[in-house]
């Protein structure tokens, strides 16, 4: 059977280790996701939603486990590796955009591919405004992020996030600052282009109304994954 894009298996996850304040928040996590998957996270507050989204976005490590991306086990790599692999395979959408404000819509999607080739080029320029067109923005590409609505904000973070093709985008609470009608939007955008360019994203939200127009939902409870009955 071909390897899914994500495999994770019985990760476990302690913060304060070493510290009397050790504290077990993942609980052997078992998870696939198939390339181009449109998944709902849901949980309560604390449930470890973040936790599991960094050390999937291998911006944390697991303390037990392992962590398959496109079949190469992430425990051996390093952590230049990791991050290689992170700017290439991973897009990153956040409740608050974490835009870089004083610059322009088209400057903050240039930044992922300004990170990774180190200087501007006309190819870059042309593939941000590509993806701001995709995401409805492209007469705002040289507005500064500060002039543009949230809905509009989280627009040019997904476009950010798309910057690198990435096979998976982790998107924790991306509407959770929105008014419904803007969520409904960035919602649709999200849905839109993991079909178009078979592009899996894995949601947090606390709508239940958008988990059910996902693909699957899957829910944190305590740390677990907890199954329907
Ligand atoms: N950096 C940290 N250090 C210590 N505890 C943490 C840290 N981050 C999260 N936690 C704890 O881990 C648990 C899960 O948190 P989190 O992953 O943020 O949950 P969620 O995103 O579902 O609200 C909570 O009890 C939280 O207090
Ligand atoms: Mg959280």
């Amino acid at each position: 059977m071909a390897e899914p894009l994500l495999r994770l298996e019985g990760v476990r996850k302690s913060y304060g280790v070493g510290t009397p304040a050790e504290t077990e928040v993942l609980h052997g996590v078992n998870l696939q996701l198939e390339a181009g998957a449109f998944i709902a996270l849901m949980g309560p507050s604390g449930s470890g939603k973040s936790t599991l989204l960094n050390i999937i976005g291998l911006l944390d490590r697991a303390s037990r486990g392992k962590l398959f991306l496109q079949g190469r086990d992430t425990g051996q790599l390093d952590d230049a590796e990791l991050t290689r692999l992170r700017g290439h395979s991973i897009g990153f959408v956040f409740q608050y955009h974490h835009l870089i404000s004083a610059f322009t819509a088209l400057e903050n999607v240039m930044m992922p591919m300004l990170l990774d080739r180190g200087r501007a080029n006309a190819a870059m320029r042309a593939r941000a405004l590509d993806l701001l067109d995709k995401v409805g923005l492209a007469q705002w590409a040289g507005n500064r992020a500060f002039h543009l609505s949230g809905g509009q904000q989280q627009r040019v973070a997904i476009a950010r996030a798309l910057a690198q093709s990435p096979p998976l985008v982790l998107a924790d609470e991306p509407t959770g600052n929105l008014d419904s009608h803007a969520a409904d939007d960035v919602f649709r955008l999200m849905r839109n282009v993991s079909r178009e360019s078979d592009t899996a994203f894995l949601l947090v939200t606390h709508s239940l109304e958008l988990a059910r127009r996902c693909d699957s939902i899957v829910t944190l409870v305590d740390g677990r994954i907890s199954r329907p009955a």
